[in-house]
């Protein structure tokens, strides 16, 4: 039935139809297996069940093509449900997932009852009151993905999805803020720039600032009085047999889609936010630092540690307690390490940046941010690595202050085995390590060497002079 409908919809412009809706009554139903979604009038967008892994779930999708490609997902994070569950719009105005044991789930959580549905062509869910005042839409919901003519408002976020198949909520988001800034962090990370990774750069645009999507592509800023602040992309991909839409990825980056609507039509990558996949901060997991290979992001353990899982990069690493018991600290000169060294070298930096949350000082004084952030982060790290003993996750400024001083403390009353405990370690290893990590870390960013001489300062090329205090600069700044 699908491609039929589609064949119709080829005959109509996209904005022409968008506002079409086919409505749901009170009492209406659907089951995953038959009548299992409300088509939009043309056929283009349904709601109802998809396949997910080994059940399904609900949401908005579109339709007449082979490939389902979902744009909403209700409760994403709720296990799919078996083929006997029901989707029910109740008399008294609720939509409910009904398991054939009779447990009830609510939906969509509107504010009243509603007394009708809409799926409209513009891919919008739409619940109205018995005044068809609209009380609910899955427009302002998002879950991953924005359509033309949906807008993210101040305050909301997109959420990657674990992956391609798996729908739940993943590690990254993108965020609309109240400051104006739309900006992409990590999940479970605060709205600080030490942690962004991609930022529009429009912060102070007043209140009330959202982004837009138009049907060609075009994604832009408009603030509270309507003016347009900034074009994302510039739009003009074309409208006909197609549709363009954005969606943030599982891997943190945010593309716009291209959707070719005839049959077999393919789905093109038309625009990223980025083209350095190492970008998304995170995405090697604990311990892991990510290295762009031939335009393609891959993990490297930091020295001392091995994949958790081989061969999957995102798992993170954790100790390698081979090595361990022959040196506390592995060969840092290690191809892994150098290549991670070199990577970082090469790389020129702009915007908002820092590396792995680790936040050099000079990201809170008005000050220009440059390569030797990077070196900062890394000291922060080979600090912690040799020091800590615990897993490298996100630090916070003030646990990084008071290690960097602790180090230092242990360091000048020659008291390294503070540092490590009952491990017996290569002291020479360690000296190396903490006197590097101190020269890196410290407060005033020319102090710190480059990552060439970190390198062969690691490997023992170089004499390590002793590190000034890190609290010496501080004050004079
Ligand atoms: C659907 O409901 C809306 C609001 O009541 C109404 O304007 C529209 O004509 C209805 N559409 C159809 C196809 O019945
Ligand atoms: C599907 O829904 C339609 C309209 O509500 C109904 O007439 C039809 O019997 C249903 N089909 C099945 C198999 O339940
Ligand atoms: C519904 O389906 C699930 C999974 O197939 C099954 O475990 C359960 O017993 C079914 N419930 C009823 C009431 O048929
Ligand atoms: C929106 O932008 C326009 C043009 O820059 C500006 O004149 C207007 O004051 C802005 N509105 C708000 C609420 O900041
Ligand atoms: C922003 O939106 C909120 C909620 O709709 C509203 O209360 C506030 O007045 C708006 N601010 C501006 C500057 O438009
Ligand atoms: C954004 O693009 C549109 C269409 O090309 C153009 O009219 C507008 O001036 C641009 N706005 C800004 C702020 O660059
Ligand atoms: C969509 O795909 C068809 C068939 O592959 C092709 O002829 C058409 O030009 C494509 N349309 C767009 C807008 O890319
Ligand atoms: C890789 O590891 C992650 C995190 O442990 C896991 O969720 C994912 O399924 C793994 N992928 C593969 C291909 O094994
Ligand atoms: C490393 O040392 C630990 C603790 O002494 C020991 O249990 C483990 O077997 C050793 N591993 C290897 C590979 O020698």
């Amino acid at each position: 039935m699908a491609p039929i409908i589609l064949f119709l919809l080829l005959a109509l412009s996209f904005t022409a139809s968008a506002q079409r809706q086919t409505n749901i009554t009170l009492g209406s139903s659907l089951t995953p297996i038959t009548n299992s979604s409300w088509l939009s009038p043309s056929g283009l967008y349904a709601f109802g069940f998809f396949r997910q892994r080994n059940g399904y779930s609900l949401g908005v999708f579109l339709s007449g093509i082979s490939l389902k490609t979902v744009v909403w997902a209700a409760r994403r994070d709720d296990a799919p449900v078996p083929g006997n569950a029901t989707l029910l719009f109740t008399s008294d105005g609720r939509v409910v997932l009904t398991s054939a044991q009779g447990g009830e789930t609510l939906i969509v959580s509107a504010s009243q009852p509603a007394s009708l549905a809409s799926m409209s062509d513009s891919g919008n869910f739409v619940l109205y009151n018995s005044d068809r005042e609209i009380i609910w839409q899955s427009f302002d919901h998002p879950t991953d993905t924005l359509l033309p003519t949906q807008q993210l408002k101040a305050g909301a976020e997109l959420f990657s999805p674990v992956s391609e198949t798996e729908l739940s909520t993943g590690i990254y988001r993108l965020k609309m803020q109240n400051d104006g800034n739309l900006v992409q962090y990590p999940v479970n990370t605060p709205d600080t720039g030490s942690y962004a990774y991609f930022a529009s750069g429009t912060d102070g645009a007043g209140d009330n600032v959202t982004l837009n999507l138009d049907p060609d592509g075009r994604l832009y800023l408009l603030n509270s009085t309507g003016f347009n602040i900034k074009n994302i992309t510039a739009g003009g991909y074309p409208t006909k047999e197609a549709i363009n839409m954005m969606k943030l990825d599982t891997d943190g980056i945010f593309r716009l889609y291209s959707q070719n609507l005839t049959r077999n039509g393919n789905r093109l990558d038309v625009w990223s936010s980025t083209s350095n996949k190492c970008d998304p901060k995170g995405s090697c997991g604990l311990n892991g630092y990510c290295v762009m290979k031939d335009k393609e992001a891959e993990c490297t353990c930091l020295p001392g540690f091995e994949f958790v899982s081989q061969g999957n990069g995102t798992s993170g690493c954790e100790r390698d307690f081979d090595a361990e018991n022959e040196s506390r600290c592995p060969k840092v000169s290690d191809f892994g390490l150098a290549k991670l060294l070199k990577s970082d070298q090469t790389k020129t930096f702009t915007g908002i940046r820092g590396t792995r949350g680790y936040v050099a000082p000079e990201w809170h004084r008005n000050m220009p941010v440059t390569v030797k952030a990077d070196v900062y982060s890394f000291g922060v790290m080979l600090l912690e690595i040799t020091c800590c003993r615990k897993n490298v996750d996100w630090l916070l400024p003030e646990d990084e202050a008071v290690l960097e001083q602790w180090v230092y403390q242990c360091f000048q009353d020659g008291d390294m085995d503070k540092l490590v405990g009952d491990e017996i370690v290569d002291k020479k290893e360690l000296d190396r390590m903490v006197k590097v990590g101190l020269w890196c870390t410290l407060d005033e960013p020319s102090l710190r060497p480059s990552m060439k001489k970190v390198l062969l300062m690691l490997e023992g090329t170089v004499e390590i002079p002793i590190p000034p205090s890190p609290t010496s600069f501080f004050t004079a700044i």
